[in-house]
């Protein structure tokens, strides 16, 4: 099935081809948003347009009168081109396929399309074109859907956790005199906190498929990563990780969810605490944590030197369920993302396989 769209390139490639090309049918191949390639029935290229040599980068002329083979030994034609040039050629030609997407050494998405027809008298049209913005529509889609489908299954995996944490809570509370004798109660009130923390989680995990609205308290960035690092740094020294909480400098208050922003800063300590592990074996981590005032905003970041993303990865960051742990949820950033965004704020990131991963959270200020 070719679609409307093609259609209209064949007729104009066709009335091209039958010597009838006038001034407007060449302004309309020239300018349209597509590359394209015309490729006589010996599989010679007759047409090119501008799109296409400038995406080749490559003169027209030297195009013209070209076969696909003379093409993929072009001298000037670079090996990220040639490279996906041949991979279109193998799926369509050899597999019969009538589109291949691929994505470039940029992380734009392409579509490749080839038609040919009877009325085309041997001709065969090859067409590219971004499809980026589709792609990402596309993948917002998947997102919702993916998270539909997680407040189904949050039901009964919130039944199945919540019934134990509320007997470890019961007993902690009936240990907690005794931990007071010993002048350990301060290991009862972590150990309730954190438990009340995961029944939080659970209770966000329900809430996943509606959007939560945020309890609202204000604090300071300072007291929330102190304390974000105080939770994890022995399961850090544990890891060979070192925690390094940068000073900030003047005081800075946010007004958030207090609990949720907590949870989200803990997701990516956690993160990053598993991108050194992943690393290797007896690697030193560091993870420099801090934050700093951008005009009405505080940027919060959270950086390591651990094993780093490729972009696959970082392109899918932020999809529930996606994970490359083998014992991981793929949830971490999915709600953290959707968090942060509920309080008005941004997540971004950057990454370098081998060398490591920052994220900043942007929050608006109290001013
Ligand atoms: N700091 C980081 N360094 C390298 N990769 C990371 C980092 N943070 C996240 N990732 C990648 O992103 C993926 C998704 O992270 P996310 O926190 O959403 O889920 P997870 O950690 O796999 O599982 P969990 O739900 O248990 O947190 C991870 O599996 C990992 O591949
Ligand atoms: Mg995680």
């Amino acid at each position: 099935m070719i679609s409307q769209y093609q259609e209209s390139l064949l007729l104009s490639a066709r009335t091209f081809q039958s010597g009838l090309l006038d001034a407007t049918y060449e302004d309309v191949l020239e300018n349209i948003d597509s590359g394209i390639i015309l490729f006589d029935e010996l599989g010679v290229i007759s047409f090119v347009n501008k799109q296409m040599y400038g995406m080749l980068e490559l003169q027209r002329h030297s195009l013209v009168g070209c076969t696909m083979a003379h093409l993929l030994s072009h001298i000037q034609l670079n090996r990220f081109k040639k490279r996906q040039l041949l991979s279109s050629y193998r799926e369509m030609i050899y597999k019969g396929k009538p589109n291949y997407e691929f994505v470039d050494e940029f992380g734009r998405y392409w579509r490749v399309s080839l038609s040919s027809g009877e009325t085309m008298k041997g001709y065969y049209l090859f067409t590219v074109k971004e499809i980026s913005d589709y792609k990402l529509i596309e993948q917002t889609a998947y997102q919702n859907d993916n998270l539909a489908m997680l407040g189904k299954l949050s039901a009964s995996i919130a039944h199945e956790i919540r019934n134990p944490l509320t007997a470890i809570r019961g007993f902690i509370q009936l240990l907690r005199p005794h931990l007071h004798q010993l002048g350990k109660d301060e290991y009862a009130r972590i150990i309730l906190a954190e438990i009340d923390r995961a029944n939080d989680i659970i209770h966000e995990f329900l809430m996943s498929s509606k959007p939560s609205v945020p309890q609202v308290g204000m604090i300071s960035v300072s007291a929330l990563l102190k304390e974000a690092v105080l939770l994890t740094e022995s399961e850090a020294l544990m890891k060979g990780c070192q925690i390094h909480l940068h000073p900030l400098q003047g005081d800075m208050a946010i007004s958030v969810d207090v609990k949720q922003m907590k949870q989200v800063i803990l997701n990516m300590i956690r993160n990053a605490m598993e991108a050194i592990t992943e690393r290797s074996d007896d690697y030193t981590g560091t993870i420099e944590i801090g934050a700093r005032r951008e005009g009405a905003e505080v940027r919060i970041f959270i950086s390591d030197n651990g094993k780093g993303m490729d972009i696959c990865t970082l392109d899918r960051l932020f999809s529930p369920f996606f994970t490359t742990k083998e014992n991981g949820t793929g949830l971490g950033l999915s709600v953290s993302d959707r968090i942060v965004k509920n309080h008005g704020g941004c997540i971004s990131v950057s990454s370098r396989v081998n060398e490591g991963t920052r994220f900043v959270i942007s929050l608006p200020l109290i001013q």
